[in-house]
């Protein structure tokens, strides 16, 4: 039996987890927003035609925050063409996606879905095409109470009380040649600043987000960071890190260790915003909204979905709606204790998407909405991750990737809460053996019952579907135990495992 030992010991705080880490992201693309929240014909729709079974499941999922309308699409959107009366709005080319947008849902349905399903509505505002004057009026629509332009216009759309957004992204994903409007970085900073001291100048109370790269194999990052925040330091909360895993050919090995990169550029972030802080002398300290993450079969997109011709334009096309295997959400569960192990410095996070594109629940058009294997590790942890983040000593055997060289077997993430005990989360990245994780778990005080669920199967690719939803659950972990101040579980090959001390399950 392979075996790794873990120290877990309330005293070494990395520090609190924000409730924002578990935030997620709906973009207009493909069947997220129509077909997916919004479908008035749906038996389950409510009198705004948001389908209950969905918003009953993303409750259940335990998300927090919502980022909101993109994305690649806001870089070509106009706000304004998604209030006042649906009949009156315009349809238009989305030129990010290939589709015709028909702005059926903009900013007051979605304000009025986020607050149904209990979500901060965190909005991104276009830096694309469109800049200060364009934020400065979207925001005046969203926080200004009544008696000028575009509140009024609110008021009289039939919203009295204003949205109160606190968290604002300036522009998306400046950095990608693919985003409309792209530019350098010195360009996309000085914007940004623009904006952000407009913004402020508007509502002191807004929290910003600057766009840091799209992916930390961008030929600019590093240096975008630290231009873009050289230019915006005192004027944002956060720089942004966005990051999609999928497995290369049959290369499992690296794929399982995605979270190896995931530390990385975390950690690489972290750097370049605290050499601006130390150049700038400042005791400001940037923290990263991570708002972008998940597992993404990109390549698929690129070369069997993507749709270039002028004659085809769909409303709410099938598009990015790949289905997921254990092995997907082993590596989700991975990236969330990655970013619970940097709760100090990452405070705000978005899982994209949220429904049917890259998403953890899909929708059928006439039928129930369903989960994905990768709902139920982000459910799991947004459950029972509560308290504080602990820093652990883990010793694991190593095992050789491709892409990071030697990288642990096993990795793993405690919380601590006060009142409800101890959290630990555990993956075993091997694809063939079984793992026995020993816990010197003694500075937790008396251990109480332990229970242990893990997410596994005997084929690493089975999915769920709409066919065969419950494929795939997670399943009761009977093998631990308790001995003095030890607890011992066996991890199965290719798992994720949450393990709970004196807490619920
Ligand atoms: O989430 C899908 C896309 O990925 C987003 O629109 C974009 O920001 C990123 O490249």
């Amino acid at each position: 039996m392979i075996r790794a030992h873990l120290t877990v010991d309330p005293h070494f705080a990395v520090g609190p987890i924000d409730r924002r880490l578990f935030g997620s992201f709906v973009e207009h693309l493909g069947r997220a927003v129509y077909e997916g929240i919004y479908d008035p014909r749906h038996p389950t729709a409510d009198e705004q035609g948001f389908r209950r079974d969905v918003m009953d499941l993303v409750r259940e999922m335990g998300v927090t925050t919502v980022r909101y309308p993109g994305g690649n699409f806001v870089s070509g959107y106009r706000w304004e063409d998604g209030i006042g009366p649906v009949a009156d709005r315009p349809r238009r080319l989305d030129l990010a996606w290939h589709s015709t947008e028909t702005n059926e849902i903009g900013l007051d349905e979605f304000a009025a879905w986020a607050k149904k399903v209990d979500c901060e509505l965190m909005y991104a505002v276009n830096l694309g095409t469109r800049g200060v004057l364009e934020a400065l009026d979207v925001l005046e629509y969203a926080n200004i109470r009544s008696g000028t332009h575009w509140s009024d216009m609110r008021v009289a759309n039939g919203h009295a009380d204003p949205h109160g957004i606190r968290m604002w992204c300036l522009g998306n994903e400046m950095d990608g040649p693919w985003q409309l409007g792209h530019s350098t970085a010195q360009a996309y900073a000085e914007l940004a600043a623009k904006t952000a001291r407009a913004m402020r100048q508007l509502d002191p109370d807004v929290e910003l987000v600057a766009c840091g790269s799209s992916s930390a194999h961008m030929p600019t990052f590093g240096e975008w960071e630290r231009v873009v925040l050289e230019e915006t330091y005192d004027l944002v909360d956060f720089i942004s890190c966005h990051a999609y895993y999928e497995p290369k050919g049959e290369d499992y090995a690296t794929y399982l260790a995605s979270a190896v990169d995931m530390d990385r550029f975390i950690e690489a972030v972290i750097a370049t915003a605290d050499h601006v802080k130390a150049v700038k002398g400042t005791d400001k300290t940037i923290n990263i909204s991570f708002d972008e993450w998940n597992v993404w079969y990109q390549t698929r997109y690129v070369e069997e979905e993507k749709v270039t011709s002028i004659d085809q334009w769909p409303v709410a096309p099938h598009l990015l709606e790949h289905s997921y295997t254990v092995m997907d959400a082993v590596v989700l569960g991975n990236l969330l204790i990655s970013l619970i192990r940097h709760a100090d410095r990452v405070t705000a996070a978005s899982i994209a998407q949220l429904v049917n594109t890259i998403a953890p629940i899909m929708t059928e058009p006439d039928g129930p909405a369903w989960r994905q294997t990768t709902f139920y590790p982000f459910a799991l942890t947004a459950r029972l991750a509560k308290g504080t983040a602990l820093e652990l000593k883990l010793d694991s055997p190593a095992y050789d990737t491709a892409d990071f060289g030697e990288v642990s077997l096993v990795d793993a993430v405690a919380t601590h809460d006060e009142a409800g005990g101890a959290t630990i989360f555990a993956v075993n990245r091997s694809l063939t053996d079984e793992v026995e994780l020993e816990i010197d778990a003694a500075g937790l005080g008396a251990l109480g019952t332990p229970s242990a669920t893990s997410i596994f199967d005997d084929d690493p690719h089975a999915a769920n579907s709409a066919a065969d939803p419950d494929r795939v659950r997670p399943r009761p972990n009977d093998s631990v135990v308790v001995d003095g101040g030890t607890l011992r579980v066996t991890l199965p090959a290719c798992s994720w495992t949450v393990l709970t001390v004196d807490g619920e399950r």
